[in-house]
């Protein structure tokens, strides 16, 4: 049971335009907003959200209620499913009354179990059949070998075949044990009617999708003929545990090299990752075909900022880059885009030319987004006054997506001299739009912010007098830096929730924001050195990490410290968890919002100052740089009441 506070705190914090904003999109419309509503079909929207009143309701098919009732509407969850929902979207930790599991969600467990253990039982199936049948052999292995695919590639993604015939696959998993009911929850198993099933997939080559901790959550299959009337892929279908949206192929053989190389290059299919991958260009994952998510951009943003898209020359290629850009910009990654020779694929390109030539290819032609998209729209407008106003308001609202003022500014001036327009007039329209969308998301319900807002918009530079009090943050920094290592210490190695590891989760939040303290800083480095070199957790007790006296102290150190580190880490998990299953999991969540709230002072800290500074040689050149810094500025405090909010993010004043 999930305790009454746990509820009454998850009621809360749901904002209804949050919640339904993830998945419906919503316009601003007076005091609430609008979309097209999702449980029924509708092309005008009558679906209206009340931020006011926290809830939605449908005046086309009556479907009405607050945050909870959305979420289990829409994902089809139960009660206590709906809370964690919740719960897990905002952050809140979830008491259980009862540490026990109740039976519905062992039941849940086991079947989740169920399917990753016969998920594994078919990649394996599927391997055998291409490594030691006769029809596996001729058929598929000889067609991976004729795409050029080495026995490495072929093990590396744990490659397979599917016989061709009905039950090859029911009949063995079924002798080995496997229930049908589970095989038809995975996918793999289809139901012809109540008494007959069949293989889902057969005679096609197989290439098992993992998620980000390896396990094979999904398949996709690729015809061995040229059946023109069979889809040429076939993929698993969205399964409890799959969803299409969430993942990339690729991403769990990739990530080390995308964190390392800190950039990711994005293609469309299977083998274009794995032509790349066996080039040597590892950092690579496809989208799979379909539209880029969010949640798509969320899991390759944990290891990089630098995306790279890179795709087919033809029309549906360049289309297909210009969907799914506007998502990455608003996740702030920094977006790049290759358009290879007309013909030529990823796959085809590094198989002809070689990683050398592709990469220098790369090098040569990649692009800035934003100029890419400038310069299809405004040359495909071709001097067409409407057109080209269209072409403008796209490129604008592209613009505002970008969060870093200083990218932003550079962006807008490039782009305005490509749609020859004045500059002046770009910035006005791009800051009105990114107030507009600023506010829609926002939810500026705080009037000193709108005021700011305000002044942006007209451009009437102000300076801010009040000033972050000059507390000794530096000092308060530093403890926040150590509390960031003594996780890394401590669960660095562990497996979070939404199957993220932690130092990964630690990396993602805190790049790009080094330590202020050099000796914390050098031990963060060597403790990813290590973990990059595959060297585990456990063994940092290495010889070799206790050659450097820094870090040697600071071990000690933690050793003394409440949260002790001993060679018995699982003994110990247990003196810090004391009976409850997840708090390790909200030590690490809160301790890197501490963190950041900390950062954010700083970085409040020093803006202030370079305003002052900027206002007092108060030349008209210094009104742009002010408004940009003022800005970040806002985007700053935004993100620290954004933060401020999540429970556990230790106020200090
Ligand atoms: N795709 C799919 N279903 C289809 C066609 C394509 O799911 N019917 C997805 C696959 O993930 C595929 C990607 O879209 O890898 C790109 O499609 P395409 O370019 O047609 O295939 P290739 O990856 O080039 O495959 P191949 O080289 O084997 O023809
Ligand atoms: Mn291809």
């Amino acid at each position: 049971m999930i305790s009454k506070e746990t509820i009454d705190k998850i009621l809360e914090y749901a904002r209804i335009e949050e919640v339904v904003g993830d998945f419906v999109h919503l316009k601003k419309a007076g005091a609430n907003y609008k979309g097209v509503c999702p449980f029924h079909d509708e092309k005008t929207p009558s679906f209206v959200v009340s931020p006011a009143k926290n809830i939605y309701k449908c005046f086309g098919c009556g479907a009405a209620g607050d945050p909870l009732k959305f979420v289990m509407e829409h994902e089809h969850l139960n009660y206590p499913e709906g809370l964690k929902y919740l719960a897990s979207k905002y952050r809140i930790e979830v008491e259980e009354t009862n540490t026990q599991l109740s039976d519905e969600q062992k039941a849940e467990q086991t079947n989740k179990d169920s399917l990753f253990i016969a998920m594994k039982y078919a990649a394996k199936y599927y391997q055998d059949e291409l490594l030691n049948t006769e029809e596996g052999k001729v058929v598929g292995l000889s067609y991976f070998h004729y795409r050029g695919f080495t026995d490495k590639t072929i093990n590396d993604f744990e490659l397979g075949y599917a016989p061709d015939g009905f039950e090859n696959f029911t009949k063995a998993a079924q002798k080995v044990g496997y229930q049908l009911s589970i095989l038809q929850k995975a996918g793999l198993v289809k139901a012809k009617d109540e008494k007959h099933f069949y293989d889902f997939f057969r005679a096609r080559v197989m290439f098992p999708i993992h998620n980000l901790s390896g396990k094979v959550v999904a398949f996709g299959g690729r015809i061995m003929t040229k059946d023109v009337k069979q889809a040429k892929y076939i993929n698993s279908p969205e399964t409890e545990i799959y969803t299409k949206g969430k993942l990339v192929y690729g991403i769990f053989q990739a990530k080390n090299e995308i964190r390392k190389q800190d950039a990711c290059y994005l293609v469309e299919g299977y083998t274009d990752v794995l032509s790349f991958y066996q080039a040597g260009i590892t950092n690579i994952v496809a989208s799979s075909g379909t539209a880029l998510t969010k949640e798509q951009v969320r899991l390759i943003k944990r290891f990089s900022n630098n995306i790279i898209l890179i795709y087919d020359g033809d029309k549906a290629g360049i289309n297909a880059a210009l969907r799914g850009v506007d998502i990455m910009l608003e996740e702030d990654m920094n977006v790049k885009v290759v358009v290879l020779p007309d013909g030529e694929d990823p796959d085809s390109f590094v198989n002809s030319k070689g990683a050398e030539v592709t990469l220098q290819y790369i090098q040569d032609n990649k692009k800035d987004f934003i100029f890419f998209k400038a310069d299809i729209l405004l040359k495909s407008a071709n001097n067409d006054p409407s057109l080209k106003a269209n072409a403008i308001r796209s490129i604008v609202e592209s613009l505002a997506l970008i969060q870093d003022p200083i990218r932003k500014a550079f962006y807008t001036r490039e782009c305005s001299t490509l749609a020859e327009l004045s500059e002046d007039i770009l910035i006005k329209e791009v800051n009105k739009f990114a107030i507009q969308l600023y506010k829609q998301r926002k939810q500026i319900t705080d009037s000193a912010d709108i005021d700011l807002a305000k002044e942006l918009i007209e451009q009437k530079v102000k300076i801010e007098q009040e000033s972050i009090p000059q507390s000794p943050i530096d000092n308060q920094l530093a403890n926040q830096e150590k509390d960031v290592l003594r996780i890394l210490f401590l669960h660095g190695n562990r497996v979070m929730s939404d199957e993220e590891i932690v130092v990964n989760y630690i990396l993602n939040h805190i790049e790009g924001t080094p330590f202020f303290n050099q000796t914390y800083q050098k031990i963060f480095n060597t403790y990813v050195e290590f973990y990059d070199n595959g060297v585990s957790f456990e063994n940092l007790q290495d010889d070799k990490f206790y050659q450097d006296e820094e870090i040697k102290s600071f071990i000690i150190d933690l050793n003394i410290s409440p949260y002790e580190l001993s060679p018995k880490w699982e003994s110990q998990y247990n003196i810090v968890v004391k009976g409850r299953e997840r708090v390790w999991e909200y030590d690490v969540v809160s301790t890197i919002n501490r963190y950041m709230y900390h950062k954010i002072l700083e970085r409040l800290k020093v803006i202030d100052q370079e305003i002052k500074e900027l206002s007092i040689n108060g030349s008209p050149d210094n009104f742009e740089q002010i408004e940009q810094k003022l800005q970040e500025k806002l985007h700053l405090q935004n993100s620290k009441k954004e933060i401020a909010k999540i429970p556990g993010t230790v106020i200090f004043k």
